[in-house]
């Protein structure tokens, strides 16, 4: 999957438009068992993005990316910074429909889907930053299939560009570890986003200073 160097077949489109292409798509298997397609919500553009790995029973049921169990925890999580949901953050997934049995995405799946992503990313968010949240967003999109533990927290570059990405805990994998006690994955993942916090208020003053 050559991620930064195909030019998007969506270029000269809006994004309602690209939305309403996506929603009768059937470019992999995954639409056979999809009811609604998640293409992804937000503010458009956005300095802030996030990348999930794929829509659950909830989202499947709603169109909407992380609005079950794990939703509401990234929502809280967001909140506890600052970033309030659909203002400050887009949110998308590398897959916009449903595996079955929530299974993990599979690499065909999510290269089906990355013209999709890339329209999201380039053409219509814009963000300075990208919160990669658990293993298979990772592996999608920065090509590394490193332990989450060791690179959580570590900020990267999107290859290619200059946006600033960082991979975080997925909110599911932050459900069946309840624990907040210090170096807990709670507790490092509130430490993530206290720095992610400080990134955005960076680039707000930076602008206002050049604005000025
Ligand atoms: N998990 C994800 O990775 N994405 C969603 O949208 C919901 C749950
Ligand atoms: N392992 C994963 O696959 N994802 C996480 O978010 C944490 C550990």
């Amino acid at each position: 999957m050559d991620l930064f160097l195909k030019q998007s077949d969506f270029s000269d489109l809006s994004c309602d438009k690209v939305k309403e292409i996506c929603q009768s798509c059937t470019k992999c298997q995954l639409s056979q068992g999809r009811t609604k397609v998640v293409f992804g919500h937000g503010s458009i553009p956005c300095d802030l993005m996030l990348i999930g790995e794929a829509p659950g029973a909830d989202e499947d049921l709603q169109g909407l990316p992380f609005v079950g169990r794990a939703g509401k925890l990234l929502t809280q999580i967001l909140e506890s910074v600052g970033i309030n949901r659909p203002y400050d953050i887009y949110i998308a997934n590398t897959v916009k429909c449903r595996p079955p049995e929530n299974r993990a995405p599979l690499a065909q799946e999510q290269e089906a889907c990355w013209p999709y992503l890339q329209a999201q990313i380039f053409q219509f968010v814009k963000p300075k930053i990208i919160l990669l949240a658990g293993a298979p967003a990772v592996k999608a999109v920065l090509k590394i299939e490193e332990p989450m533990t060791k690179i959580r927290g570590e900020w990267k570059k999107l290859p290619g560009t200059d946006i600033d990405v960082m991979p975080i805990f997925h909110p599911a994998y932050l459900l069946r570890n309840p624990r907040k006690d210090k170096g807990s994955p709670k507790w490092l993942t509130w430490q993530d986003m206290q720095e992610v916090k400080n990134a955005l208020n960076f680039i707000h003053k930076v602008r206002e200073l050049n604005a000025s």
